[in-house]
């Protein structure tokens, strides 16, 4: 297997959920790590807990991606910590169930914030380095949802701005391919963490949620494969959660309704 020895990841949204195993995932491969999260405890507390479990060294930077400044920071904390920025996992994220005509007006905000402008602007601010080095790998957290269309009721806002999302880091591949720069969207079904938790009717069987751990494959594989490969989406998809039914006949499935 190949090693991240010697290389860093900045991974946002690590303090829990998704991001936290993929953290753990950059860790076991022996990469230097930068974690961001809002909330400064769980921050601390994930990046002891994975400095102590894979002996490597992890720096925790309090970061709400939806401030500039805070990504500037982000970015700045890394370069004097480790010299650069090889690998950016672009995970954090907000998610949020209304009909359309019901959804608060901040909402729009904090999903257009979170979910997208903070991606694409961590990105502008990682990419000339990874420019100047001829190499760099992104890993943006895209979701399964964007394989459904129609785009599943009452995530209308969320899942719109993922299909963005996807559909930029498709054209960013194509823009930085000759640079060495491999760009990777992951789509993840449905999976078991504090996000879904908030969520009414889909998580109605928990046991039919996918755990992180498949996630934490599928990135462990665009992190390892030869550097004439880049894996441009791979979907990892719930086989048992009714929410996933529309991706596979085309008619879609509502829980409960
Ligand atoms: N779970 C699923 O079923 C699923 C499916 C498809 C895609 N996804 C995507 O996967 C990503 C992670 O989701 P998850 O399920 O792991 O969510 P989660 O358990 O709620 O964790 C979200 C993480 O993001 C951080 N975060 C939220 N807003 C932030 C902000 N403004 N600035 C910095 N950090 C912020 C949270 O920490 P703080 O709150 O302390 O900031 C936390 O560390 C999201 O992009 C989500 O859309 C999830």
């Amino acid at each position: 297997m190949k090693s991240l020895k010697g290389k860093t990841a900045i991974v946002t949204g690590a303090s829990r959920g998704i991001g936290k195993s993929l953290a753990s995932v950059v860790a076991d491969l022996g990469g230097n790590l930068v974690i961001a999260a809002r909330t400064e405890g769980p921050l601390r507390e994930t990046a002891e807990e994975l400095a102590k479990k894979f002996k490597v060294k992890v720096v925790p930077v309090p970061t709400d991606v939806t401030k500039l400044s805070d990504l500037e920071n982000l970015v700045n904390k890394a370069k004097d910590s480790f010299g650069g920025i090889d690998i950016l996992i672009n995970n954090a994220g907000v998610s949020s169930q209304y009909p359309f005509e019901k959804q608060p007006f901040d909402d729009f905000e904090s999903l257009v914030h979170t979910n997208y402008l903070g991606y694409i602007r961590l990105i502008r601010l990682v990419i000339n380095d990874m420019i100047k080095n001829k190499s760099g790998a992104i890993i943006n957290m895209v979701s399964g949802s964007t394989l459904c269309d129609p785009l599943p009721r009452n995530f209308l806002v969320y899942s719109s701005l993922k299909v963005g999302l996807r559909a930029f880091s498709k054209g960013l591949f194509w823009e930085m391919r000759d640079h060495g720069i491999k760009i990777t969207s992951i789509l993840p079904g449905v999976t078991d963490t504090d996000l879904t938790g908030k969520l009414k009717e889909i998580t109605a069987e928990t046991s039919r949620l996918m755990s992180t751990e498949a996630i934490e494959n599928a990135v462990r594989f665009a992190l390892t494969v030869p550097a004439n490969v880049c894996p441009l989406e791979i979907a990892v998809i719930n086989q048992q959660t009714p929410w996933t039914a529309p991706v596979i006949p085309f008619k879609q499935v509502h829980p409960g309704k």
